[in-house]
């Protein structure tokens, strides 16, 4: 039987820091509001010429130097995205192109914050049914260019970056079980209007923007976000206390703190990254991971559980043997 599991991460960061106090400067808010509702301290902007492809591809060399391979060893490109550099090719077909790999499939995902765990999914089914060795699994995003930087609401909350996985053929489990769900129903409260056959000409307009109705969002994520843990233990027959990290999607802090609180999980075996990142969408589990490993905090081994919850309503969770 073959399984799959992560054999290298990578993560990328854009230069620019923006911090709290340079908000405050350009709307009504302050430091203060924005730590405690959220617990974002700064988050990283995208240089002008800088493009999601730019980030997935520095995230991507990273993560294939860490799994000791070379590019043309990749056999499957995935970027979960819901801001693409093009309306088409797909961002992974840019950043096959960057990484000189050819011929391997190269498509994108939208499933929005929780584009990751969806890409892991995809990822993880070709390896076990023979269709990859060795993928490629990205998140990233440049929310920066889809915020109206007028809106308190919303702007203060969000980042830019990329991580990246590479995930490859194994005989032991690394990817014990994912779980992705959705539900259009939620359409309109967490949305950027203006799309492609929809309101086009709106670009730039406000209906380009992210519109989000934070409060109804957040009291279904702290729920949703509940019971896709329940679920994925169940799924994997195994107790809270077997988790040794949890790697939520970074929202917002209080989300974070009140879903493991649900399970039992110390934070100090959480890994936080929001305060330095903010939101940035589906790049913000890799990028977290990414962290947590090269700074020593999960070891090969360990069980991990991703978890994400984002537009559409889409939500999603991974239990991972690293
Ligand atoms: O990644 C996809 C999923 N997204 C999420 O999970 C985000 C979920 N939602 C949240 O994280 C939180 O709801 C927010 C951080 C967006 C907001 O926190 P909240 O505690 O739900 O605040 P609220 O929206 O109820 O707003 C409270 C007050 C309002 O003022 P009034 O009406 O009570 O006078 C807002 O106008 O805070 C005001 N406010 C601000 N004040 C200063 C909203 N944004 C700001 C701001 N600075 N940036």
């Amino acid at each position: 039987m073959t399984w799959s599991k992560i054999a290298g991460t990578g993560g990328y960061l854009p230069e620019r820091i923006m911090s709290n106090k340079e908000l405050e400067k350009m709307l009504d808010t302050s430091d203060e509001w924005i730590r405690e509702r959220s617990g974002i301290k700064r988050r990283h902007i995208a240089a002008e010429n800088e493009t999601t492809a730019d980030m997935a591809v520095a995230a991507s060399r990273k993560a294939i130097e860490a799994a000791g391979i070379e590019n043309s060893d990749i056999d499957l490109i995935i970027v979960a995205t819901s801001t693409p550099d093009k309306i088409f090719p797909g961002t992974a077909c840019i950043v096959q192109r960057h990484l000189e790999i050819e011929n391997s499939p190269a498509f994108d995902v939208n499933a929005a914050c929780s584009g990751f765990l969806y890409a892991l999914d995809i990822a993880d089914r070709f390896i076990r049914t023979g269709g990859a060795r060795n993928a490629l699994v990205i998140g990233s995003e440049t929310y920066s260019r889809i915020l109206d930087w007028t809106d308190r609401s919303t702007c203060v909350l969000f980042g830019d970056g990329a991580g990246a996985v590479v995930l490859s053929a194994a005989e032991e489990p690394g990817i014990l079980s994912t779980h992705i769900h959705a539900n259009g129903k939620y359409e309109d409260l967490l949305h950027v209007p203006a799309g492609i056959s929809s309101g086009y000409d709106a670009v730039r307009s406000e209906a380009a923007f992210i519109q989000m109705k934070g409060n109804e969002v957040f009291r279904k994520a702290v729920g949703t976000l509940g019971s896709i843990a329940r679920e994925t233990l169940s799924a994997n027959n195994i107790e809270k206390k077997d988790i040794a990290w949890l790697i939520p999607h970074q929202a917002n802090l209080r989300i974070i703190v009140a879903t493991a609180k649900k399970f039992d999980i110390p934070m100090e075996h959480v890994v936080v990254t929001v305060d330095e990142h903010a939101n940035t969408s589906s790049a913000s589990i890799p990028l977290a991971l990414d962290v947590a490993v090269r700074d020593g905090r999960i070891k090969r081994g360990e069980l991990l559980l991703f978890e994400a919850f984002g537009a559409g309503f889409t939500w999603g969770s991974a239990l991972v043997r690293y």
